[in-house]
């Protein structure tokens, strides 16, 4: 058995978001640091889950109307998936696309993305696979357009958008409507419904979200040396209509304190750490907010119980 673990505390990009997120009340730490392997696999597990409905909703989407998402697309596209995860779904797309000429698979689980981009590659040797580590969320460089594609489209299914605020989701999606100059994007957005839906889909029967929410703590231990007794922090997870949002917390059990690189942060009894929030959207308010960002809005998909969205934004060449 091997194990990681980095030393020096500011070069890790976990190491300095759990520092600065402890050292702040109310306490809280962006979703992002959920996906090492681990991670990205017990996601991977939630997605099979009959209370999550999003991943079974839009693949219906996507096998639906593959033809149609490809006709918006168009030939010879450079395609550029944000949180590629294990690439499922562009696999639908890639059926469907004529001469797709390169897939630039972006995700922050390197070792995830590596294994699952190998196996695409494998399944389409025509296709060029440029596989990058990144956090897409912070200041990525894209690669340049190459010769032969005609224009960049952007694949950002799964309703990751979700877990960005309003405000933050606006700034991303204007820099990738820069980024996909004279091409669009394709994105997957979870519809606003009956809480009690969303409630189950973030409160499974067999545990699974509560592992996954919890593995930010295994990480802190196995990857920081921290000494989070992960036993004693519950899964919380409420749609709040408000903010029209799913909130996931870790909640600690009893008062206790914990060390990460000799800093030590007590925890009340009830005192939580803000571990992710899932925002959900109307079409139309999705929409606006996709114009504010500088998208033109040219079509969407709906299953018929209206659970799940997936748009096409084209971005104007100038
Ligand atoms: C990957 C952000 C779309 O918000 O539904 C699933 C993550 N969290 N269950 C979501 C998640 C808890 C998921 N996204």
């Amino acid at each position: 058995m091997i194990e990681f673990a980095w030393a020096n505390r500011l070069a890790n990009p976990l190491a300095a978001a759990l520092l600065e997120g402890l050292r702040h009340k109310p306490r809280a730490v962006p979703p992002k640091f959920f996906y090492d392997a681990r991670g990205s696999a017990l996601f991977d597990r939630i997605c099979d889950l009959p209370e999550y409905y999003p991943t079974r909703t839009e693949i219906g989407l996507l096998q639906r109307h593959a033809r149609e998402m490809a006709e918006c697309i168009g030939p010879a596209a450079d395609l550029v998936e944000f949180g590629a995860g294990s690439q499922r779904k562009i696999r639908l797309l890639l059926a469907a696309l004529q001469r797709p000429v390169r897939y630039v698979p972006v995700d922050i689980s390197a070792e995830h993305l590596r294994d699952h981009a190998r196996a695409l590659a494998a399944d389409h040797p025509a296709l060029t696979v440029q596989a990058l580590v990144a956090d897409f969320s912070a200041d990525m460089v894209m690669p340049p357009l190459p010769a032969q594609a005609q224009r960049r489209v952007g694949f950002f299914p799964g309703s990751s958008i979700g877990n960005f605020t309003p405000t933050e989701a606006l700034q991303f999606l204007r820099r990738s409507a820069g980024w996909l100059r004279g091409g669009g994007l394709l994105i997957g957005v979870d519809l606003v419904k009956d809480p009690a839906l969303l409630h189950r889909a973030y409160n499974d029967a067999v545990g699974i979200t509560a592992e996954f929410n919890k593995n930010l703590l295994v990480r802190a231990n196995s990857e920081l040396g921290a000494d989070f007794d992960v036993g004693a922090f519950h899964h919380h997870a409420f749609y709040d209509p408000r903010g029209q949002r799913i909130e996931m917390h870790l909640v600690s059990a009893r008062r206790q304190s914990v060390s990460i690189y000799g800093e030590r942060f007590l925890f009340d009894e009830g005192e939580s750490l803000h571990t992710e929030n899932s925002c959900k959207y109307t079409v139309d308010g999705f929409q606006r907010l996709a114009r504010d960002a500088g998208f033109e809005p040219q079509a969407v998909w709906c299953d018929d119980a209206k659970l799940f969205s997936v748009h096409w934004l084209a971005a104007p060449a100038c």
